[in-house]
């Protein structure tokens, strides 16, 4: 595996190659769920690269970028096992100059969602994206649906703008218990491990109500209740049934035919998220 750390080498390296190149950005603190992808762009693709960069400009002023967790030895070393053929890892320097001013924002899916809470961060994430697949330039890249906002933001990126690079989505790796698998899960004390469950039981919840409640409003309402219940040290950031192309929450069940329920929450200060696809019985009436 060649590690790649200027604009130039890894322009060099695509210069040469001709066959398909599968593209994984990473932020690095590899899980299974990062692995997950690169084994996918890895059966795809003649050759993979896979970036670790930690991207300063979708990280807000209070938030993690300093602590993020940084595991380059042991990313490398799983990444040459698999048989990757690039690591790319540049500095903030080779990414963005001192005078940095581009600005790339989708006007309506990057407010939404996390987007609301997370002020400026989507446009961190497409801005990031672009310069990375200028510098690439893969025939495919790989996303994890457990960030299924970003994952919608990048796709509508990549068509709005013609990118050449087909956007393949990989679903969600999730621990035994059915927490959604996420770098920061390193950040959990044992205590907010135990209770960090609480997103995915939710979301299976709302499932559950489906054949009962068609309407969305009292259905959030009931699973808010199921996570105050069970999970009382859980702070809802937001719960939401959105359709799954445009995110736009959905007030009845039967407005789409791919709803989605969406969540954040805090616990003990430490914010994650999840996503379930949702299905409606065929025979739903209410
Ligand atoms: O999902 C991530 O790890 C990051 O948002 C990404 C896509 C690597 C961009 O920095």
């Amino acid at each position: 595996m060649e590690i790649l750390q200027t604009r130039e080498d890894i322009r060099t390296w695509r210069d040469k190659v001709s066959e398909t190149v599968g593209f994984v950005p990473t932020m690095g603190a590899l899980h299974e769920g990062h692995l997950s992808l690169v084994r996918q762009s890895l059966a795809e693709n003649a050759r993979t690269v896979v970036s670790i960069f930690v991207n300063p400009r979708q990280f807000g002023p209070n938030e993690d970028y300093h602590r993020y967790p940084r595991t380059f030895d042991t990313d490398r070393r799983l990444l040459e096992n698999l048989g990757v053929s690039v690591l790319f890892a540049p500095s903030v320097e080779e990414m963005y100059t001192a005078e940095d001013e581009v600005l790339l924002s989708l006007t309506r899916m990057s407010r939404l969602w996390c987007g609301g809470y997370r002020l400026g961060h989507f446009d961190g994430v497409t801005l990031v994206l672009t310069k990375l697949f200028h510098l690439v330039a893969p025939h495919r890249a790989y996303f994890g649906e457990k960030d299924f906002q970003q994952l919608r933001i990048v796709e509508k990126m990549v068509e709005e703008l013609f990118f050449p690079i087909r956007i393949v989505r990989v679903p969600t790796v999730r621990e035994p218990d059915g927490l959604a698998m996420s770098s920061r899960n390193s950040y959990l004390s044992p205590r907010s491990r135990a209770q960090a469950v609480a997103l995915y039981k939710t979301l299976q919840y709302i499932q559950t109500l489906i054949p009962k409640y068609m309407l969305t409003e009292p259905l959030i309402r009931e699973a808010r209740l199921y996570l105050t219940d069970r999970f009382p040290e859980v702070k809802l950031e937001y719960l939401a049934i959105v359709d799954e192309y445009s995110l736009e929450p959905v007030e009845h069940l039967s407005q789409t035919a791919h709803p989605r329920a969406l969540m954040a929450a805090y616990i003990e200060g430490v914010r994650l998220i999840d996503n379930l696809p949702l299905t409606i019985p065929a025979d739903s009436t209410e």
